[in-house]
């Protein structure tokens, strides 16, 4: 089920008059349940679009329609509540660094008053092995606490969609890996996440993989979930995606919590 659908998609910084090209035009589909990750170089334009899904920025031109809805055209009062719909994490965890674990984590929820909220939060620390850390300072914590916290506190809204712009790009490998474990458990578990990375470890958990240059879609893969054959595709046709199988690599065991905790359920409810 598509979505998120970007059709003829443009953002351009500086004037009209003198406009920096940033993104586009770019089209593509993404397919609620699904793992997106966006790959380019430095300066490519993938924050750019990130930015735009995420409803933190608008668009120049074009559309990005979600769920039958243009975002771009959405009132300030539907881009807040599409906005609570979703987490975001960024690569330097932007915490608040004199608030401790929990309240960081609080503060991600728009609705931060609601029963329970607070249990649900704790629950999150604790499913990421965090918990001993909950009352502790943020400036205290490792870069990999940190990002867990960050994860937390992206969760806690119990969001549809969560936007990841270099989850890992802080952190040592080991760090990684048990970042890269958990977004794969949230992924099993239904969530949509769409990331901006430059590590090659996410590739064999990703449905599909959208390639920028200089602000533009060079390549576009989709892969195949149930690994079953589908016809070749033509590598001559430039519009057509170039369809490949799942990459066969052994998917990473699953050791984090909420891979395997039936409570942590994403229901589908973005209806703006
Ligand atoms: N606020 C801004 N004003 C002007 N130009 C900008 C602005 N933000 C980004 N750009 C330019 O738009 C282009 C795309 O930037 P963007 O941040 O999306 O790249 P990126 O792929 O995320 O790069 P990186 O991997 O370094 O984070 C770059 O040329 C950048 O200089
Ligand atoms: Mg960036």
């Amino acid at each position: 089920m598509s979505l998120i659908s970007a059709i003829d998609l443009v953002k351009n910084y500086g004037t009209k008059k003198n406009p920096i090209k940033a993104l586009g035009p770019v089209n593509f589909e993404i397919h609620s349940k699904s793992f997106t990750l966006i790959l380019g170089k430095s300066g490519s334009g993938k924050s750019t679009l990130l930015n735009l899904l995420a409803g933190l920025d608008k668009s120049t031109s074009g559309s990005l329609i979600v769920q039958n809805k243009n975002l771009s055209t959405l009132s300030q009062r539907k881009l807040s509540k599409y906005r609570a719909n979703i987490g975001i994490i960024f690569q330097f965890y932007n915490l608040l660094p004199n608030l401790n674990s929990i309240e960081n984590v609080m503060m991600g929820s728009w609705a931060g008053g609601v029963e329970g909220t607070y249990e649900y939060a704790e629950q999150l620390l604790k499913d990421f092995g965090i918990d001993h850390r909950a009352k502790a300072n943020v400036k205290t914590l490792s870069g990999g606490e940190k990002q867990r916290v960050a994860i937390c506190r992206a969760l806690v809204s119990q969001p549809e969609i969560l936007f990841c712009d270099e989850p890992t790009g802080a952190l040592d490998s080991t760090n990684e890996r048990q970042v890269i474990k958990i977004l794969q458990g949230l992924s099993q578990k239904g969530l949509t996440i769409i990331m901006v990375t430059h590590s090659q470890e996410f590739r064999s958990l990703a449905d599909q993989i959208i390639y920028l240059k200089d602000g533009l879609i060079t390549d576009h893969k989709n892969f195949n979930h149930q690994q079953i054959p589908q016809e070749e595709p033509n590598p001559n046709h430039p519009s057509s995606p170039n369809k490949v199988h799942r990459n066969p690599d052994e998917p990473l065991p699953l050791t984090n919590s909420v891979a395997n905790n039936d409570n942590f359920n994403i229901d589908p409810k973005i209806n703006l």
